[in-house]
């Protein structure tokens, strides 16, 4: 059986070892100082020996789309033949980076972003078909608000071509991979899900017409991007919310049959994700984030993202309640990926949840004939643990050089999420927890961090 330090083929590209930095926002938005961000938030992990870091979505077109403050956009090829500089420094490291290319569709800031709207009161969401009917009663209630403009047929050929472009100009920027968000909710899911798909031409109607879309984007990074390897996140709206709330919805075995058709078409990997059809803590699960809610000084971003106080509060509320329903369960994508992995012979990528490197070998199926259950996945990825640790590589695989990466390493992570709030504020995604900040600088003076 493979261990974390084995190389692994995805598509044409070899990727050295089989640890991954999972995509999150960077925020690095467009400016000037876009690609030092990027270089500052990713060389770290790929310095420490990462295997494959996967740059944060990326919004495929020049207005609109961003679910977030501050994502970058690719639309542009003089912007993105920029990121060449971060893609070399990935490589003098001997890693790989793959981008990850995603438009919001329904889940973007002109729904949700209360001053965003304000400043671009033009600015329509695309959808995919008409929001369901809880979307719009949220509308009504004045949580969210939608102006939105249902694609054509032909504009959906048209946004598949977007991704496309997109590909192209990252594969000239030097990427050795593409990877499509599939499963946070964005458009890519929008169309994959019965909940939000209720078209009637060739994009809707049966499971495999609800592929179609990753099928066309596929054909369209083919042809501008020639043989870039490209892999998905596969969803399945398994968790939440309930019926009679949400009975249209994404099962396990709609996910692993996304998988095993994205293979057919020609995907080289996927990542299958369990997630909900909501914009909620499904895909970054844990604690209720008490410091970042009370963090003083990003209480006027929050005023200005969610509409106000009282909405802020009853954001936070919700955001409790769904702490209370998505606890951090260790590797809470396994189940998935196992079945996932039966079924087809593309790499598969895990992740969600996983924190001790004990867990990862077992997860390769490496745990030296303790346990005959079948390999979950091919690599397995931590997304919010690099926050916490950037050089977080260098404690978790073994060091040639140095002999160093004890087995029964844990991340200092602690799944508490003080940093996944503030970015609806557009502050950066850093760890915000001292304590956890404390026994990193600890483990950095202790040379932890240190490759031979
Ligand atoms: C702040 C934050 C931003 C994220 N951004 C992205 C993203 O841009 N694209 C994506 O596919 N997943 C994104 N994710 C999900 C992560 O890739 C990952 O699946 C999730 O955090 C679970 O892994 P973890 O428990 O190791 O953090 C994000 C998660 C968090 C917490
Ligand atoms: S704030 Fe730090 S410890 Fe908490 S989830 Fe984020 S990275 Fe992990």
């Amino acid at each position: 059986m493979p261990s974390l330090e084995d190389p692994l083929e995805i598509g044409v590209v070899e990727i050295p070892n089989r640890l991954y930095r999972a995509p999150l926002l960077e925020c690095a938005g467009n400016g000037s100082d876009a690609v030092e961000t990027l270089i500052a938030d990713l060389e770290p992990a790929a310095a420490s020996g990462v295997g494959l870091i996967c740059q944060g979505a990326t919004i495929v077109r020049g207005e609109g789309g961003c679910a977030a403050p501050g994502m970058t956009r690719v639309h542009d090829p003089e912007f993105v033949s920029q990121l060449s500089r971060l893609t070399d420094r990935i490589h003098d490291h001997g890693g790989r980076i793959f981008l990850q290319l995603e438009h919001g569709g329904l889940r973007s800031m002109e729904t949700w972003h209360a001053e965003f709207r304000r400043e671009h009161p033009a600015l329509e969401q695309l959808a995919v078909s008409r929001p369901p009917w809880q979307l719009r009663a949220l509308d009504r209630a004045g949580f969210l608000e939608y102006d939105p403009h249902v694609l054509t047929t032909e504009e959906v050929y048209d946004l598949a071509a977007d991704f496309g472009r997109a590909a192209g100009y990252a594969a000239d920027a030097g990427y050795d991979g593409i990877h499509i968000a599939g499963a946070n909710m964005g458009i890519v899911q929008q169309f994959l899900s019965p909940f939000y798909n209720r078209r009637d031409d060739e994009f809707g109607g049966s499971p495999e017409a609800r592929l179609r879309f990753l099928a066309v984007v596929y054909e369209e990074i083919r042809e501008r991007a020639g043989e870039i390897p490209v892999m998905a996140k596969v969803p399945a709206e398994t968790p939440a919310p309930p019926a009679p709330l949400v009975r249209r919805k994404l099962s396990l075995e709609d996910g692993i049959e996304i998988a095993r058709r994205l293979e057919k078409i020609g995907y080289d990997a996927v990542v299958p994700v369990e997630t909900s059809v909501a914009w909620d803590m499904s895909i970054a699960r844990g604690e209720y984030p008490d410091r970042a809610w009370a963090n003083e000084a990003l209480q006027e971003g929050y005023d200005a993202a969610f509409g106000g106080p009282l909405r802020k509060r009853l954001v936070a509320a919700a955001n409790r309640a769904e702490a209370l329903v998505y606890d951090a369960e260790p590797a809470w994508n396994e189940e998935f990926c196992r079945r996932v992995r039966e079924r087809v012979s593309i790499p598969v990528l895990a992740e969600g949840g996983i924190r001790e490197r004990g867990q990862m070998d077992r997860l390769l199926g490496d745990a030296a004939g303790r346990d005959d259950t079948p390999p979950a996945c091919d690599m397995v990825g931590l997304a919010r643990p690099f926050y916490a640790e950037p050089r977080l590589g260098a404690r978790l695989l073994e060091d040639d050089a140095a002999g160093s990466a004890e087995r029964d390493v844990r991340v200092l992570c602690e799944s508490c999420n003080n940093c996944t709030v503030p970015q609806a504020a557009g502050a950066p995604g850093i760890c915000r927890t001292p304590s956890v900040l404390g026994r990193r600088g600890e483990l950095e003076r202790a040379g932890a961090y240190d490759r031979g």
